[in-house]
This record gives C-alpha cells, structure tokens and sequence, in this order.
C-alpha cells in the first residue's frame, strides 16, 4: 500500500491544524472506518443508494487527521475515489467530515488535492454522484466549481 502525506491546513475558525494524507488502498488505510460511518451516515439521513456502490480494492482515499495536539490524531474527513484512467477521470465515491469538524473547509482542504492528483496524473475532469436533497454536498461541490450535468428524474405514480 502507498500512502503520501500531502500537506496541512490552519483552520482560522476552530484554530486546529490538519494534515492531508493519501492512500492508494481504500480498504487497508486508516480512512476505512470513518468512509463506513459517513456511509451509513448518508444511508440513514435518506441520500444513500440503498445499496453498496463501492468496490474496496479498486478505490483511493485522501483523508485528514488532527495533528493539533502533537501525534497524528483519528482521522476526521475522508473522501473516497476510483482513478480512471482510460477515460482520464476521477469518479468521487463519497466525501465525509466528521460532525464535529464540520464547516472547517476541510472539504474544499481536501479539494485542492483532487486537482493537484489530476494534474499529477493528466487527469481532465473530476465527477460524481449527489443527491440534490443533500444540500451541503451540493453546495460544497459548487463551491469548488462543479456544474450540474445530468438529472435523475422520477414520477411518483398514486
Ligand atoms: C458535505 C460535507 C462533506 C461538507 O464538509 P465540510 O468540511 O463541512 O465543508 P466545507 O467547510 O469545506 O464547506 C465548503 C463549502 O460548502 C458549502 N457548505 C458546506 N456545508 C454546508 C451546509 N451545511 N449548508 C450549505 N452549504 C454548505 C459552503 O459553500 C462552504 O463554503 P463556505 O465555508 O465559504 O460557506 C459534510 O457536511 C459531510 O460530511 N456531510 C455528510 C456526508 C455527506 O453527505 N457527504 C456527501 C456525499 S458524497
């Protein structure tokens, strides 16, 4: 297993500092718990599939620990992804903070490494799945500059 520390980040709200680590084994890094709690997290706040939608040994993950304390702290975000390389894209699985780092930008702390892979690897695009209920995925994506393409539309039938 590969793993790259990528680098840290001073949140000027809370003043803790992350470091962004990645990892080219979902399922052996230190992220796979916290990727399964943010998954049953969505599950059950409704926005999940209602199904399993990643494969362990194909997907990456960048996640962030809290180092304020001196030793590498839990890992407190995570975000989940498959390189695809063929078709020169990364497909996000799933981003999940934990509630009570929340609203420290680690999303878009974590963003920055998305482009700086992409370009590492001459990747052109970055896409994935949300549910439009689920309003800060939605918004934290815009944020970083991801535009709608497709909608799903459905027709509840009485
Ligand atoms: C979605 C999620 C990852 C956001 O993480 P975060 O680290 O709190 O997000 P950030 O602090 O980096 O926010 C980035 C931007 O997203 C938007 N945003 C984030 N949370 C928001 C919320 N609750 N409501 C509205 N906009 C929000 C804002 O535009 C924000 O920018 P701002 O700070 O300038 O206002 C986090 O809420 C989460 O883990 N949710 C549960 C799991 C989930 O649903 N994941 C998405 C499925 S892929």
């Amino acid at each position: 297993m590969k793993t790259e520390r990528l680098g840290h980040y001073v949140s000027n709200k809370n003043e803790r500092t992350y470091v962004c680590f990645y990892s080219d084994h979902l399922a052996l890094s230190p992220a796979y718990p916290s990727f399964l709690h943010g998954v049953a997290e969505m599950v059950e706040s409704g926005a999940g599939y209602g199904m399993t939608f990643w494969k362990d040994d194909e997907c990456q993950t960048m996640y962030v620990r809290d180092i304020t304390d001196g030793e590498p702290g839990p890992v407190v975000a995570s975000t989940v992804f498959r390189h695809v390389a063929e078709q020169s894209y990364i497909w996000i699985e799933m981003t999940s903070v934990n509630k009570d780092h929340r609203g420290q930008r680690l999303y878009q702390f974590m963003h920055e490494y998305y482009e700086a892979l992409a370009k590492r690897w001459g990747v052109k695009k970055l896409s994935g799945n949300v549910n439009v209920n689920n309003i800060a995925s939605v918004k934290q994506r815009e944020s970083v500059g991801f535009k709608t393409r497709l909608l799903v539309q459905d027709k509840i039938i009485k």
